[in-house]
């Protein structure tokens, strides 16, 4: 195991991720940690992250002095490089430039470790403000770069080692190899880990934290709510419950095909609760989007509260975070980016106690894990579906012909892109009802019926995304099967706008 030490970068989790890939175990762990924490947790090397602070500043995240003293390898990258010459004698100064971007650097020396058997001159991506003007005693300039004439160093004694950019980013050309020499090299890691370990660590961790108290989580049907379920139920079997509220605002069939997978194939427990007809009721007349939001949110709450207070003394509450839903709601060192808005998040105060087992998992490996869980692949590899589901796709006035018209021109266009072998390239596709009634003319009659909107992109996150380009023979189809099966559609719009400036969905 090799553990990451957070100085708060926003790169600091792709760290861990890598050595992960590298099959080898590895966990983002607090700066604040003791170096008699770090003696029982017994890694074989220690990776300071980078971070935005100074090491001069009052405030700067420090690490303990005595980790210096455990004889565990370390290398620090960016921040985590000058905070260890820092600690250790050497000086660090405000750059005149601050860099960031590509950079050349030249390796200095034949045997630096890190670079063995890589080219001498290779660009890397360079972040940062502050750089290291004088190595500590003890270690050596291995690389040179123009802006930052000591971009790595090393001291082969201690084997402590520092670079100043950042290896984790594929922006750095040999980046992973630097990386792969620190753990496998300097720290003498073995490749043995794989998701199977993950899967039986998780078990062990959640077994001994909920000993025979019982669990309870919300199911949306999505992938992490959906992979923590069966995670959690192959430790505990029945001593979980899912609560599957069904708003009436999912897709055609994804309430049974999420009870089939789950409940009937893989024995979790679930109680889903049929709430189409209260959800609808308090949406009547509403037509803010923002209320809309406020409403189906507030409602799940409730919906979900009056279950579980069914079931006596369930003390947890499991949950389907990811690293990437902690890093967007801010933490101990990042600065929060946009609130997560993820209205199975349930608030803190209904009292549980949380369990969130995926919190160190990207989606993909998340995806990875539930194929191992035996989830179905469609099931695992989705498209992202906001909670509050079709909801937030009929514009204005929710009404149940309305929500059937965005129903049935879904399944067609999924159906469709599927078809086309389209469904793993395009990143979230949908059709949107805009609420607009215009002429048409079907057989020899005029119609004033709905246009219906496709909107499909291409992301990488979701945090901004480009329109997708559909053949047109593709389009042409589905335009063609819509207006011909869902009752009351005259027309068919495409979506040619990216985000920014627009959102990927429409409310
Ligand atoms: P926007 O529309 O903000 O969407 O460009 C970005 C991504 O987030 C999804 N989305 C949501 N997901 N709850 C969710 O769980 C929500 O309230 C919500 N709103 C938007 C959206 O589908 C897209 O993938």
């Amino acid at each position: 195991k090799i553990i990451v030490l957070d100085f708060g970068s926003q790169y600091n989790q792709l760290i861990t991720r890598r050595l992960r890939d590298f099959g080898i175990y590895s966990e983002l762990l607090s700066h604040k940690l003791t170096a008699d924490e770090i003696k029982e947790i017994n890694p074989k090397g220690i990776i300071f992250s980078g971070g935005p602070n100074s090491v001069y500043d009052p405030n700067a995240f420090k690490v303990d002095p005595e980790i210096f003293k455990l004889g565990i390898p370390i290398l620090g990258i960016c921040y985590g490089m000058q905070l260890m010459s820092y600690d250790l004698g050497g000086k660090v100064e405000k750059a005149d430039n601050s860099e960031y971007g590509h950079a050349d650097i030249e390796v200095l020396n034949d045997d630096a470790v890190l670079f063995k058997g890589l080219p001498k001159k290779q660009y890397v991506w360079m972040s940062h403000g502050d750089l290291v003007t004088q190595a500590p005693a003890g270690f050596e300039v291995t690389a040179t770069s123009k802006n930052c004439p000591i971009a790595s160093i090393a001291d082969n004694d201690r084997k402590f080692y520092g670079v100043q950019f950042h290896p984790e980013v594929r922006n750095s050309e040999y980046g992973l190899d630097i990386l792969r020499r620190f753990a496998f090299d300097v720290c003498g890691a073995q490749a043995n880990w794989t998701m199977d370990d993950f899967i039986d660590m998780q078990i062990d961790e959640i077994r001994q934290e909920v000993g025979d108290k019982k669990v309870i989580l919300g199911l949306s049907g999505g992938v992490d709510s959906s992979v923590t379920a069966v995670l959690i139920h192959k430790a505990i079997g029945d001593q979980l419950t899912c609560i599957f509220v069904d708003h009436g605002l999912l897709r055609k069939n994804e309430a049974d095909q999420v009870m089939d997978a789950l409940s009937r194939d893989l024995g979790v427990n679930i109680i889903k609760v049929d709430a189409a007809d209260r959800f609808l009721g308090k949406l009547e007349g509403v037509t803010d989007p923002e209320q809309k939001r406020k409403i189906i949110g507030k409602e799940f709450i409730e919906v979900f509260n009056e279950e579980a207070k069914k079931i006596p003394d369930a003390d947890f509450l499991a949950q389907g975070t990811l690293y990437t839903d902690v890093i967007e709601s801010g933490t101990d060192t990042a600065q929060t980016i946009k609130s997560h808005h993820n209205v199975g998040g349930l608030p803190k105060k209904l009292g549980f106690k949380l369990i969130e087992p995926l919190r160190k998992l990207f989606k993909d490996e998340t995806r990875e894990l539930g194929e191992k869980l035996g989830i179905p692949h469609e099931l695992v590899w989705r498209q992202p579906f906001p909670g509050p589901g079709l909801g937030i796709r009929v514009i204005g006035e929710i009404t149940p012909e309305k929500l059937e018209i965005v129903r049935e021109s879904d399944a067609i266009l999924r159906e469709e892109i599927k078809k086309a072998g389209l469904d793993e390239e395009i990143w979230q596709y949908f059709t949107v009802l805009p609420g607009i009634r215009s002429v048409g003319v079907m057989g020899d009659g005029r119609t004033y019926d709905y246009a219906v909107a496709i909107r499909a992109v291409t992301s990488i996150d979701g945090m901004t995304a480009d329109f997708a380009k559909i053949p047109w023979d593709v389009l042409q189809k589905i335009s063609v099967r819509i207006v011909n099966e869902v009752d009351h559609v005259n027309r068919i719009l495409y979506d040619v706008t990216s985000k920014p400036p627009s959102t990927i969905e429409y409310e």
